[in-house]
């Protein structure tokens, strides 16, 4: 039974995190695609290349905005589906786009689906995870994105010699088909059910999910409790139990943005240029830095459920503000980076990363998922989205115009410190979620009655 039911929620897990996978994919990709588009479309300008870059961050914003309120009122799982069929759409278009608009628009419906993936995922997978494996299961998206970044790096490198950008795109269609026929098999998610009245299909997919069927009973009762608590819509967020916790998820966004991964995950192969590695070498560096990316994401998997989310948060945070000021170091003799120097600063970028990945990449989309009532649970999780890729869009169109004016030491300084400030709020702020189901978790973090 136990193995049965473990199977069944890995699998359910695996699929749903396909969107991940996606995610990952489509916002690493354009780096090394960019490289021959702007050729084919006549020579673009600098403006026009981040148009291509940032734009699925506009659309992502919008995707995080509209997907809660979707997810809120026709479930979980059309939700998914539809994001699905968005990103086989914006794929196809980009894959194909006759006209340099036409893939600007391209860009922005991939966005949608990427802003919709990134909440719509660890929402379905959190309620239907087990509580004493919900972080390892969450983080499964986590996984997929990084993955997702990886594969989409060895593609551009296998790819530049054909200079073949529109595959480059159009490959993403696969894990969107798979996405969208791997949920039209999967079940609505059980709390999501409940708490429309549907009880009787509840038991039945949580019969499949659950290892103890004792436990069944029990968690219908306390999800149909939360779930009939009166909701007054969106006015709830900023009520005086849940505006602390909508505090915690927006800043945990932010943070994860303004520390500085993506400026690593979109950047580092033109820094590395930049520093007189020639771009072979450059490209080399950024794999093994995707690399590093998954395999400390697998270990944060490994010790999520054990540890708990706060020490690897910290411990995570604090690795990363290391790797900022190796790197910053490394820079101080100047933004060419020779002998000993050129190991220290790729060596800091891979601390930087791996500190990332066993902490504040899983962990703020786990707590997001696990913090919030069930009533607003998808519109919560909207807020924080969208303050996630808000702040990332931010960041990642002020880069290189900061690099410019105060070069790589300043720049990592900076992140550096911002890291420390983050570490200093995450230390006071975010609480332990670790092995409590989603309404004990409600219970004691809003203190709304439960049982
Ligand atoms: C972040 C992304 C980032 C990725 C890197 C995710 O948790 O939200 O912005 O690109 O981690 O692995």
């Amino acid at each position: 039974m136990a193995r049965t039911a473990k199977r069944n929620v890995v699998l359910t897990s695996g699929i749903t995190a396909l969107g991940g996978l996606l995610f990952g994919y489509d916002t690493g990709v354009v780096s090394g695609a960019l490289l021959y588009l702007r050729n084919d479309f006549g020579g673009l300008g600098s403006f026009a290349q981040e148009l291509v870059t940032s734009l699925l961050l506009v659309g992502a914003v919008a995707g995080a905005l509209i997907a809660g309120r979707v997810a809120d009122r026709i479930g979980r799982r059309p939700a998914v589906l539809i994001t699905a069929l968005i990103f086989i759409v914006g794929v196809l278009l980009a894959a194909f786009a006759p006209l340099f608009p036409v893939l600007l628009v391209a860009r922005v419906v991939i966005g949608l689906a990427v802003g919709s993936a990134s909440m719509v995922v660890p929402l379905y997978i959190g309620e239907a995870a087990p509580p004493h494996i919900r972080g390892g299961l969450v983080s499964m998206n986590q996984l997929a994105i990084t993955i997702g970044i990886l594969v989409s790096y060895l593609a551009d490198y296998g790819l530049a010699d054909t200079r073949n950008w529109r595959l480059m795109f159009g490959l993403a269609a696969i894990p969107a088909l798979l996405l969208f026929v791997g949920m039209i098999f999967q079940k609505e998610s059980p709390h999501w059910l409940i708490m429309h009245g549907r009880e009787n299909e509840a038991r039945q997919v949580l019969g499949r999910l659950r290892y103890r069927p004792g436990d069944i009973d029990a968690e219908i009762e306390e999800v149909r409790e939360v779930g009939q608590i009166p909701t007054r819509g969106v006015a709830d967020l900023f009520t005086k139990n849940v505006r602390p916790l909508l505090m915690v998820g927006v800043l945990l966004a932010v943070f994860q943005q303004i520390t500085g991964i993506n400026t690593v995950i979109y950047y580092a192969p033109s820094l590395l240029d930049g520093a007189g590695f020639g771009d072979h070498a450059a490209l080399l560096a950024n794999v093994v830095n995707g690399a590093v990316n998954v395999a400390m994401t697998l270990v944060a998997i490994r010790l999520l459920d054990r540890v708990g989310r706060r020490k690897l948060l910290l411990g995570g945070t604090a690795g990363m503000a290391i790797g900022m000021f190796v790197t910053a170091i490394s820079f101080t003799q100047g933004s060419e980076l020779k002998g000993a120097l050129a190991v220290t600063g790729v060596l800091g970028l891979l601390i930087y990363t791996g500190s990332f990945a066993i902490g504040l990449g899983p962990v703020f989309w786990l707590i997001i998922a696990e913090i919030y009532p069930l009533t607003i649970r998808g519109a919560a999780m909207s807020v924080a989205t969208i303050a996630n890729w808000a702040a990332n869009f931010v960041v990642t169109i002020s880069f290189l115009t900061l690099l410019n004016s105060i070069g790589g030491t300043g720049v990592f300084f900076l992140f550096g410190a911002l890291t420390l400030v983050a570490l200093a709020y995450f230390a006071k702020k975010v609480p332990e979620t670790k092995g409590r189901s989603l309404q004990q978790l409600e219970q004691d973090l809003t203190g709304r009655a439960v049982g």
